[in-house]
């Protein structure tokens, strides 16, 4: 009995050093990211067999049927590209196929072949392969509510995450007018007349618009009611981020928010509570002004008609 109780004991032990000792690996990675070798060579194998067709042994996308695809397979070694997109990004992609994240479909599902455990040392293989090497990629994708569907699936984490397009290429006038605007479509075919035309049908859809010659009718997210005027301009100028207001956008493979008056929010503010003013809410533009004004010495208006004329 007392020998079980000690082996109990000991195995107590042993399990607490294993695991200070998995938290140690885990702590450390967070710094240097080094992977645990036995998952990446688990994934190695796992990547000759599924994937290296396509995306060659090494992952430079130069497989042995990879000439067949208009949309090259993804180098997958392009630390520049690669590094900027979270885990979840590449197992969204690995685990449904190209279409979850907008895509091509040449780049199929494997939910079916695979399981979460080898899709994760998969995605560990994949990293060791970036160069420059990967260190620990961003923050999780970031799912906001109320995100209307829209005409395309346009993917800012593609485009401003990973190609790290700048935001103003695209939203151009914010820095001159009230408005930050819309790309036009021929802005997108600017870029798309080569990329994935071929073989992803949501850039097919672009060059369908472009043809026609109407503007795509992209639902929008951020508004606030005419009465109000909101300037991007004085904003961008005062080096406000566009994230400030809008949120890790680079992060979010749909573009949406919940903004504007909410009951339940004013009715705490009546029984004295003072939670956070929720976003395009007058409190919430008058409290940043205030704190901004405070802060860094700036001239954000307090008056009603600067809003309001
Ligand atoms: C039949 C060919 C094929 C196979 C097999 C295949 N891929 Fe792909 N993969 C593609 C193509 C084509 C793309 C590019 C899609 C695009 O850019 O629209 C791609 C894109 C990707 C991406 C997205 C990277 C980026 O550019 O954002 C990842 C990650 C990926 N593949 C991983 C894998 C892994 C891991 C496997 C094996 C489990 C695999 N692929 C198997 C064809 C393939
Ligand atoms: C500066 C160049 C550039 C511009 C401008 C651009 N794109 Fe892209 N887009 C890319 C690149 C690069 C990719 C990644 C291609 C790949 O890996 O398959 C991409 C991918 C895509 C995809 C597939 C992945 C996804 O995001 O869903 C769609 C759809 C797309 N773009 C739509 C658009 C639309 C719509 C516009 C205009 C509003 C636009 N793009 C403007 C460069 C651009
Ligand atoms: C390649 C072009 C492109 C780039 C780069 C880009 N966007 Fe966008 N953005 C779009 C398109 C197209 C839409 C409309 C579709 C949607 O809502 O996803 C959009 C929508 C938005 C919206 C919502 C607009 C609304 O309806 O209220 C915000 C906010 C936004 N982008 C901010 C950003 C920020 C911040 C960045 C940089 C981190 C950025 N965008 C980079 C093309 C782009
Ligand atoms: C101080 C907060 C704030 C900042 C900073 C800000 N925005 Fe906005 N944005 C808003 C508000 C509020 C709206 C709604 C405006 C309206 O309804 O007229 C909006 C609307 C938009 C829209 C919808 C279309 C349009 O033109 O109104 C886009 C796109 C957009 N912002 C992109 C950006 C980008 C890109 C940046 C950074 C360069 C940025 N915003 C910086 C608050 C902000
Ligand atoms: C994240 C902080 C922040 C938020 C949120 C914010 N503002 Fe501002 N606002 C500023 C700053 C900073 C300035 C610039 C002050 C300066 O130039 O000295 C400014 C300036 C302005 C100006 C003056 C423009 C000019 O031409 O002088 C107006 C009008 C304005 N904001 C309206 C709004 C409205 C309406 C909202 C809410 C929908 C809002 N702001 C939300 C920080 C913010
Ligand atoms: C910094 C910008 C800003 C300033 C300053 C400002 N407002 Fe507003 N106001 C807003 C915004 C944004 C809204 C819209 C909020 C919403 O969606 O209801 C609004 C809404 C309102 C509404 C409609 C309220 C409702 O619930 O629909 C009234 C009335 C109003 N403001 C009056 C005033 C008065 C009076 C002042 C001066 C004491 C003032 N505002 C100062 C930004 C401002």
């Amino acid at each position: 009995m007392r020998g079980r109780t000690w082996a109990a004991g000991g195995t107590a032990l042993g399990l607490a050093a294993l695991i200070l000792a998995a938290w140690h690996v885990a702590s450390s990675r967070a710094v240097a990211a080094p992977t645990d070798e036995r998952e990446v060579q688990a994934g190695r194998a796992l990547f000759a067999t599924h994937c290296a067709t396509c995306h060659g042994e090494g992952g430079r996308g130069d497989g042995a049927s990879a000439s067949g695809f208009a949309t090259r397979p993804s180098d997958l070694a392009d630390g520049r590209l690669m590094n900027g997109l979270p885990d979840e990004f590449l197992v969204s992609v690995i685990t449904h196929g190209g279409p979850a994240q907008g895509l091509a479909p040449t780049m199929p599902p494997f939910d079916r072949t695979l399981s979460a455990d080898q899709i994760r040392r998969l995605v560990a293989f994949v990293r060791t392969l970036a160069k420059p090497d990967y260190r620990g990629g961003p923050a999780g994708l970031t799912r906001p509510p109320r995100a209307p569907k829209q005409p395309i699936f346009f993917n800012h984490v593609i485009h401003a995450g990973s190609f790290q397009i700048p935001c103003q290429y695209c939203h151009a006038d914010a820095r001159r007018s009230e408005y930050a605007g819309l790309p036009s479509v021929e802005r997108c075919v600017g870029c798309h007349k080569i990329i994935g035309v071929a073989d992803n049908p949501e850039i097919g859809k672009i060059h369908e618009y472009a043809r026609r010659g109407a503007p795509i009718p992209w639902a929008r997210v951020f508004k606030v009611p005419e009465f109000t005027y909101f300037p991007h301009k004085a904003h961008v100028r005062a080096d406000v981020a566009c994230q400030d207001c809008h949120g890790p956008i680079e992060r979010m493979p749909v573009v949406g928010a919940d903004t504007g008056p909410a009951l339940t929010n004013d009715l705490a503010h009546l029984v004295g509570l003072h939670p956070p003013s929720r976003p395009l809410t007058m409190g919430w533009c008058v409290e940043c002004h205030r704190r901004e004004n405070a802060a860094r010495a700036t001239r954000a208006p307090l008056d009603c008609v600067a809003c309001h004329h």
